[in-house]
């Protein structure tokens, strides 16, 4: 899969591609990630991406033009299955979507910046916008980020243990249940018998007893759905 993110602060996005999951499914071929710099396709040499907005009121708009040009440079690289720009405003991001997100091959995400980018830009360009939550960010970038994480992690081969994204919170409409390591007792606390049991079907009720009790207590609109 290849992601390619226009943002107007490039800088923010180089730390979170370049640790961990995301670097390694790099390095393994499975995923692209393109940052590209909006302005450098800025309307002068004054590097200008944004100006006031029609109508009068505080903030700046992002304009059209230079995010046309790069997205057309893109499209005549190749075809694209989404083209998102991150918003507060969009649809708020949930497994569901990211599930369906990580089945495409090639997706820009566009990041918005100040009062969010020219209508026009969402109208003619944009094929989904998406929203990580209900608080506003000082940019789209962070959302961009995390967006791709929560892609990525899900791709076949990213991750060593194949079924550890399967069991994921929300995978299967509940939150996961609890886990415990070593030490089996630690300052008189200890971890659930069961879970020493050995007895592998009585440890997966278990574990889908406490997945049910566990949303039930802090998601129940979950069960609902
Ligand atoms: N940009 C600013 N706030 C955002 C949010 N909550 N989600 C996605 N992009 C954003």
């Amino acid at each position: 899969m290849r992601f390619d993110i226009i943002s107007c602060q490039p800088d923010l996005l180089e730390s979170p591609f370049s640790h961990s999951i995301l670097k390694r499914a790099q390095q393994k071929g499975l995923v692209e990630v393109h940052v590209h710099d909006l302005r450098k396709y800025a309307i002068n040499k004054h590097g200008q991406i944004d100006d006031y907005a029609f109508g009068g009121g505080a903030g700046m708009v992002m304009m059209i033009e230079p995010i046309d040009k790069i997205i057309t440079e893109l499209q005549e690289q190749r075809t694209y299955d989404a083209i998102i720009y991150m918003t507060p405003d969009g649809e708020t991001l949930n497994q569901q979507t990211v599930n369906k997100l990580s089945l495409l091959q090639n997706v820009i995400i566009l990041c918005g910046h100040y009062k969010g980018v020219d209508e026009r830009v969402r109208q003619h360009f944009v094929t989904h916008e998406i929203s990580i939550g209900d608080y506003v960010l000082s940019g789209g970038e962070l959302g961009a980020a995390v967006l791709a994480d929560a892609i990525i992690r899900i791709i076949p081969g990213v991750l060593n243990d194949e079924s550890s994204a399967l069991t994921d919170s929300f995978q299967d409409g509940l939150l996961a249940p609890p886990v415990y390591t070593r030490p089996a007792t630690y300052k008189g606390m200890k971890v659930p018998d069961i879970l020493m049991s050995g007895d592998a079907p009585k440890i997966e009720k278990w574990r889908f007893e406490q997945a049910v009790e566990r949303t039930k207590q802090r998601r129940p609109d979950l069960l609902d759905d």
